[in-house]
């Protein structure tokens, strides 16, 4: 996901969150923020209608069809249920991740710094009313609620950038906004959320590399998750997709539904029903009776 400077998606607890801390460069700076940035890991257990666990990994700019050619990702097709249908919302990659979140691109179309009101809403909000716990978890961010952009320390190459990730700068939030250290870090600890979202960084999403490299990071990373007890829990919906497809295209993208909630019966069959982004909200809201958040979630067609 990126983490988009649309920052204000959350509200500031003035007086209380330092901006300057989350947003360091300099490996001096960001050491010192490394050792004090404050983590969190909860975990919860609220029965869902269809699932218990929800696990939301978005890759970067393909579309449907060349993506279900690549090897790897037909693989990963093969073993769950792919969405024939589903389609990003707008492009570039910004108001994608902001709609998936928020359930509207909030005029953003762009992938610049913008700041959304304060008392917008997101799944966040619902998930946090509902008691159902949740993290991000973005690869190479450098430290927990980290705000700015990241490159390779050594070769300069693009990291983590926030315009995949929606603003998030309330501390208790931030805490949850995590790297994929922490993400072994809790899964060896058994102590994952309930509500995930999962981004690898620039190189493994396929942004600044190929289809290939995005499948190829796909099967490897979630082929030994799917025989962890500690991730794979009963119940548990993975959905692996994209966050838009190429600017030539239809905006049809890949969508596959993973996991153990998928049912032996289900597994390697098609769902043609058309769905978006904004399905990625209604599936989280109605699972765990969550409400709504007024805007284009209401109509969307959960698929699962
Ligand atoms: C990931 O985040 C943790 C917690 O802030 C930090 O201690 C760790 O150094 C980070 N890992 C990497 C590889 O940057
Ligand atoms: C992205 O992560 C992979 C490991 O998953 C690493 O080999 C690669 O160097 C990272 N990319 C950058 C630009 O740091």
């Amino acid at each position: 996901m990126i983490f988009i400077r649309a920052a204000a998606f959350f509200a500031f607890a003035s007086g209380v969150y330092t901006q300057s801390q989350y947003t360091a460069t300099g490996t001096a700076a960001i050491a010192a923020a490394q050792a004090t940035a404050r983590t969190l890991s909860p975990s919860s257990n609220i029965a869902g209608l269809t699932f218990n666990r929800f696990v939301q990994i978005f890759l970067e700019n393909q579309d449907y069809s060349a993506a279900i050619k690549d090897t790897n990702l037909a693989y990963l097709a093969s073993q769950g249920i792919t969405l024939t249908n589903y389609f990003a919302i707008t492009h570039p990659s910004q108001p994608n991740y902001v709609a998936a979140a928020g359930g509207n691109t909030f005029g953003i179309t762009d992938d610049s710094t913008h700041y959304i009101s304060s008392s917008t809403k997101t799944i966040v909000d619902l998930l946090e009313n509902g008691g159902v716990s949740w993290s991000v978890y973005q690869e190479d961010m450098p430290y927990s609620g980290f705000e700015a952009n990241y490159k390779n320390q050594k070769t300069g190459a693009n990291d983590y950038v926030r315009k995949h990730k929606y603003g998030n700068p309330h501390p208790h939030r931030l805490a949850k906004s995590k790297n994929l250290t922490m993400f072994y870090h809790d899964l060896d600890n058994n102590k994952l959320p309930q509500w995930m979202f999962i981004t690898p960084n620039m190189t493994n999403d396929g942004h600044d590399s190929s289809l290939a490299t995005a499948g190829s990071w796909s099967r490897n990373f979630l082929t030994p998750l799917l025989s962890n007890s500690n991730f794979n829990v009963d119940g548990t919906l993975v959905m692996l997709t994209f966050d838009e497809g190429t600017t030539s295209g239809t905006n049809q993208i890949y969508a596959v539904l993973l996991g153990s909630a998928v049912s032996s019966a289900k597994v390697g069959t098609k769902d043609s029903t058309k769905y978006n982004h904004y399905s990625l909200l209604s599936t989280v809201e109605r699972n765990w009776d969550l409400g709504n958040l007024g805007q284009n979630d209401v109509n969307a067609t959960p698929f699962f």
